[in-house]
């Protein structure tokens, strides 16, 4: 046993947990420290402070504990927490709030320390060991200094659609007392752990459970050969099977073989691992190129070739040979992984009217409902799947991970039982960016106007389709960037291989072609004798052009050139002064488009307690979808923020589909004002349900043989200026530009803007996910992805362009998505006019985190 005071109590806990925290979070019930990647010690989310010093949870072991005194937030001063949340609200400081908790514990210990003479720049190196994946980290530190300075500002309560304000929960959030998943507990929980492939391709010969069994602690394992209903799911094809039963075949190391539970979550891991698994290993296919022409990657379907996107406008051949200046190159993106700071978690209870309700950190909860009713073989009204705000998505979290097996152990043992992916597992099973690679010929006039343009891509998918046909599909769709090109050929290729799935992410194909475009763009500016903002200013697409696959652009084009202009200035300012730059100009659509039906509804209804509910279908992942239901409510209704709950759960039947594509503000805008309208005009009884909806049905697939395809309702338009120092070559600012059509919360749109930078900046310079020629995953750690430091983070220039989208709830556009778009391809371009080298392969200065080179020759 180990005793120590926990915030002023004396507590003893058993020595068999792993760490500290373990103790904490398992024994004594603290939930304001998280666990983000336990027992890694990378992300600070588990910071606590004993004996006054600030120390990560998970790397401490129980000894190091023995009568010291550990310090959480739960036992903090509440008026000291209280000045922590306002400022971490007031500022825009957190997003999703994971990560939150932790820095507030080392913020403390930091200002305990120095007070008011605590430097920005010190605390930026003092924040190194926390990873923010939504903030960019700009918010986290002038909140820091707000609070190291005693300036506190008393959040502002957000008004109606425009006003400047702080998140929905956002206090709470800050310092770690609205519960995620993973903090939540149920009478007679029990805790699931999965059991993961040892090989990317092999046959299951036999799973052998009984050791894991003999574990005191195991309540039950359950494999493949357990569910009573459908093995395989999927958001578009049902390929993806929640276990790999014996006599199936492997195809990634993130295939799940079975789930322990037992009474607590260290003993289900430990278990998991005495699982007996017999293989009969086979060679994996790993090699994108190849893969096209090979043998079958995944297990029971046929062919590796998962889509081909295709189309052509104008004559390409003729085009390019009359044009004055031609480029050719390939161009090279690699995989990255979203490390979002929470791993996935679901919780499922048995409900006493033999139904089951799951809570779950996923982006489609109707998606998962209608999935574990098919796992489970029952009719999907005995599935409610509540939504709980995740810790950060990005795309990462549409997918079910383990909600299934959390579902069926629950079902089958009729008792509440909760899975949690350990770090490790959450990085080799959820799907990531897709690597790409693009070929791009590209040719202009004379005078730098864009005469034609080829592309070839090909994106390695993983094994399942996840949604990878269509960001490969987008990514053909946005190959000309945001240009107007009159004659194109375009062919974009997706493929099944043996590496980790390829599924969405912030930008979802955009991102990979865009750096491409932009890079042709500059090289052709070369040639003419322009400046790189000179032949995008002539090129950059207006309201009435055609662009890509024929759309006609409406009044919402805008918002391009009003982007570019927007950094002008800042670039003449700096090419005068010397300063090496680059800019990049991208868009990207928000929403399904490509001939898809979108349909989202939501419901307001006024409650006898005087609150008044909105239910959407949206995930709020950190990125303020919550706000934003709570702002249009206040616009329509005239209430107060205060009076709003929302909820988001699957007992009405609003569906819509995945958080994805910056959906959540467009539509979510757009349903919860029809609901509203319409208890204005009915009266606003109380107890009332009164529904309402937003419909976008007029968009077009890129084969629909029409001339002018409408392929997306709405696209986002951004511009971002990168200048570097002329000595060190280090990036000195970043000028970002965006078009959101209308900003619902400017604070929220900077903060979106700013973590987009930090991801964008990560995305150019360092990051990736490579494989070997096993399929492994070479980075297995969140230290090894190379994620940009908050030290290392240059200051972002905001500039919010609202240009309005016809047909769109107040103009919105949307924000998330387009954030990173054109960031790799003006880190790029800065540094070549700093030493002249064009550079096609990302991440720009890590090689370690490249693509692996005979994967794609
Ligand atoms: S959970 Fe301890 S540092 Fe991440
Ligand atoms: S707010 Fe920091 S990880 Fe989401």
């Amino acid at each position: 046993m180990t005793t120590f005071t926990l915030n002023g109590n004396q507590v003893t806990v058993g020595d068999h947990h792993e760490h500290l925290l373990d103790a904490l979070r398992v024994e004594c019930g603290i939930t304001s420290t998280k666990d983000g990647c336990a027992p890694s010690g990378q992300c600070g989310c588990c910071t606590v402070l004993i004996d006054g010093k600030a120390r990560v949870a998970c790397v401490t072991g129980l000894d190091k504990a023995e009568g010291a005194e550990v310090l959480t937030l739960e036992g903090m001063d509440p008026l000291e927490v209280d000045r922590y949340a306002n400022a971490f609200a007031a500022t825009g400081a957190l997003q999703c709030g994971f990560c939150t908790p932790g820095i507030v514990v080392r913020a403390k210990s930091l200002i305990d320390r120095k007070g008011a003479g605590l430097t920005r720049e010190e605390a930026s190196r003092h924040l190194g060991g926390h990873l923010c994946r939504c903030t960019g980290y700009i918010k986290i530190l002038d909140a820091v200094e707000a609070i190291a300075q005693d300036r506190i500002e008393v959040p502002v309560t957000v008004g109606g659609v425009g006003t400047r304000g702080a998140k929905y929960e956002g206090r709470s959030l800050a310092v770690g007392r609205r519960p995620f998943v993973g903090d939540m507990n149920a009478p007679g929980l029990l805790h699931g752990a999965l059991r993961l492939s040892d090989h990317a391709r092999a046959d299951v010969l036999s799973i052998d459970a009984a050791p894991a069994l003999a574990v005191e602690g195991v309540h039950a394992v359950y494999t493949g050969a357990d569910v009573p209903g459908e093995l395989r799911v999927g958001l578009i094809h049902k390929d993806w099977p929640v276990f790999i039963p014996e006599g199936g075949r492997t195809s990634y190391l993130g295939d799940v073989l079975a789930v322990v539970v037992a009474d607590e979550p260290a003993i289900a891991r430990r278990a998991a691992k005495l699982i007996d698994v017999a293989y009969d290993v086979l060679p994996p296919i790993v090699d994108a190129v190849r893969a096209i022409d090979s043998d079958d990657a995944v297990w029971g379907l046929d062919g590796n070739v998962l889509s081909r996107s295709a189309y052509t406008r104008g004559t390409f051949d003729e085009a390019f040979a009359a044009s004055a200046h031609t480029v050719h190159d390939t161009f090279q993106t690699q995989r990255v992984e979203h490390a979002f700071v929470e791993p996935e978690t679901t919780l499922a209870v048995p409900t006493d009217d033999g139904g089951l309700y799951v809570y779950s950190g996923g982006q489609g909860v109707w998606d998962d409902r209608n999935d574990i009713a098919a796992v489970l073989g029952v009719d999907p009204s005995l599935v409610t799947v509540e939504l709980v705000s995740n810790g950060g998505a990005f795309g990462g979290k549409e997918d079910m991970s383990n909600q299934a097996q959390a579902a069926l152990a629950a079902w089958l043992l009729a008792r509440p039982v909760m899975v949690s992916l350990t770090r490790e597992q959450s990085l080799l099973l959820h799907a990531k960016r897709h690597p790409i690679r693009l070929e791009y010929w590209a040719g202009c006039d004379d005078d730098g106007r864009l005469t034609a343009l080829k592309v070839r891509a090909i994106g390695d998918s993983g094994p399942y389709a996840s949604v990878g046909m269509k960001v490969l599909e987008r990514a053909a769709g946005h190959a000309c960037g945001p240009y107007r090109v009159p004659n194109l050929d375009v062919e974009s290729v997706a493929v099944r291989t043996n590496n980790p799935v390829c599924g969405a992410f912030r930008g979802f194909g955009a991102n990979q072609a865009q750096f491409a475009m932009e890079g042709v763009v500059d090289r052709l500016a070369e040639l003419v004798g322009i400046s790189g903002w000179e032949m995008r200013s002539r090129n950059v697409v207006v309201p009435g052009d055609e662009w890509g696959p024929g759309q006609i652009l409406d009044d919402g084009a805008a918002g391009a050139r009003q982007c570019l202009d927007a950094v002008r200035d800042a670039y003449d300012e700096a090419r005068a002064a010397g300063k090496p730059v680059g800019v990049g100009l991208g868009l990207k659509n928000s929403g399904l488009g490509n001939g898809f039906k979108e349909i989202a509804r939501a419901v307001v209804r006024f409650r006898s307690d005087g609150k008044i509910e909105v239910r959407h279908c949206w995930t709020e992942m950190g990125q303020g979808v919550h706000t934003v239901a709570v702002q249009v409510a206040v616009e329509e209704l005239g209430v107060a923020a205060d009076d709003i709950v929302v909820i988001v759960d699957t007992t009405r039947e609003l569906g819509a589909g995945q958080t994805t594509g910056s959906r959540g503000t467009l539509m979510g805008a757009g349903s919860v004002a029809d609901a509203c309208r319409a208890a204005n005009e009915g009266g606003r009884e109380v107890d009332v349900d009164y529904e309402g909806s937003y419909v976008v049905d007029w968009t077009n697939k890129m084969s629909d043989p029409v001339e002018h395809p409408v392929i997306h309702s709405t696209f986002g338009y951004a511009s971002q200026l990168v200048i570097l120092d002329p000595e060190s070559g280090d990036i000195e600012r970043v000028v970002a530009a965006h078009d959101v059509g209308r900003a619902v919360n400017p604070l929220l749109c900077e903060g979106q803007i700013e973590g987009s930078v930090h991801m964008g900046l990560g995305y150019a310079l360092s990051e990736g996910f490579p494989t070997d020629e096993d399929g492994r995953p070479t980075n297995t750690t969140l230290r090894q992805l190379a994620i940009i430091r908050p030290k290392d983070m240059p200051p972002v220039d905001v500039i919010l362009i609202e240009a309005p989208q016809p047909n769109s709830p107040y103009g919105v556009k949307g924000v998330g998505e387009i954030g990173l778009v054109p960031t790799a391809g003006a880190v790029a371009a800065a540094m070549h006019d700093r030493d002249g080298e064009w550079r096609n392969e990302l991440p720009l200065q890590n090689d370690s985190n490249r693509e692996r080179v005979s994967a794609w020759t």
